[in-house]
């Protein structure tokens, strides 16, 4: 079968957090297929065609990018930050797992981007310099109740959280009931940053403590990374403060 599938992380938004990898996987592709939004970051290549479709379609369009391919196609799929990170590779591996059995044959690439925990890190310094883990507050796939005893458990653990998809529309109250949940096992004083848009236009990044995230608002394209009982502020005259994990941890947590 000569069909070949690549599905490509575009980072997080700024065309210079597009690998090389990522942009030669792009020009070398037929057909692209993605989110609307994401694949209007796309550069437009003459003679390829484009196949958007609505965010909340992943498994369909995973699955339709996969049957292009397997008619002969370089089919490529594409994802905002890296497509392994509550993304498409996951929809499309749960296609070829649910689909024809030629899907398994294709040529199957996935190239990796940054992801929006890396940018919004590197904006406010180094809070990731220790353990840390991600979550999703989207209780769309799994249960609230999962949701917040994970962020028990990495709270209590003395994880750093990068929290993904924090808030939308039909989600509004999640973001403040996982503050509750963590400010249970956190003090007051623990570093929260919300990046906001990064590496795109409306860029914002704001650094404040637990006991105040709630009053602050975040919406879909925002990222919020609560810290650990270690996780330090540093004030800069003139500058935003750095935010830092210092790498060794001195103490077990409960
Ligand atoms: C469905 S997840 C996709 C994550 C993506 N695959 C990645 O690796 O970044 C979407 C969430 O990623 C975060 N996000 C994506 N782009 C961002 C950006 N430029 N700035 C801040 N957060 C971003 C937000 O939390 C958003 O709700």
């Amino acid at each position: 079968m000569s069909g070949r599938l690549t599905v490509i992380g575009l980072g997080p938004g700024d065309a210079r957090w597009l690998t090389p990898e990522a942009h030669a996987a792009l020009a070398a592709a037929e057909a692209l297929y993605g989110y609307s939004a994401y694949l209007d970051r796309a550069p437009v290549r003459p003679g390829q065609s484009r196949h958007p479709s609505d965010n909340r379609e992943e498994q369909a369009r995973a699955a339709a990018a996969l049957a292009h391919a397997a008619n002969g196609a370089h089919v490529a799929l594409v994802s905002g930050g890296d497509p392994g990170i509550f993304a498409m590779a996951a929809a499309v591996c749960a296609a070829i797992e649910a689909g024809p059995p030629a899907w398994r044959e294709l040529d199957l690439a996935i190239v990796p981007g940054v992801t929006a925990m890396l940018a919004v890190a590197a904006r406010a310094g180094a809070p990731l310099g220790h353990d840390f883990c991600a979550l999703s507050l989207s209780d769309n796939l799994k249960p609230w109740e999962l949701i917040e005893r994970r962020l028990e458990a990495a709270a209590g653990a003395g994880f750093v959280i990068a929290i993904y998809n924090p808030v939308s529309r039909a989600r509004p109250w999640q973001l403040g009931a996982a503050f509750d949940c963590v400010g249970r096992l956190l003090p007051g004083s623990t570093p929260v940053i919300f990046g906001r848009a990064i590496g795109r236009d409306g860029e914002q990044v704001e650094v404040t403590t637990l006991s105040v995230a709630k009053s602050i608002a975040a919406d879909m394209a925002t990222l919020v990374i609560v810290g650990s009982a270690e996780t330090r502020i540093v004030a800069r005259r003139g500058q935003t403060p750095l935010v830092y994990t210092p790498r060794e941890a001195a103490r077990a947590h409960a």
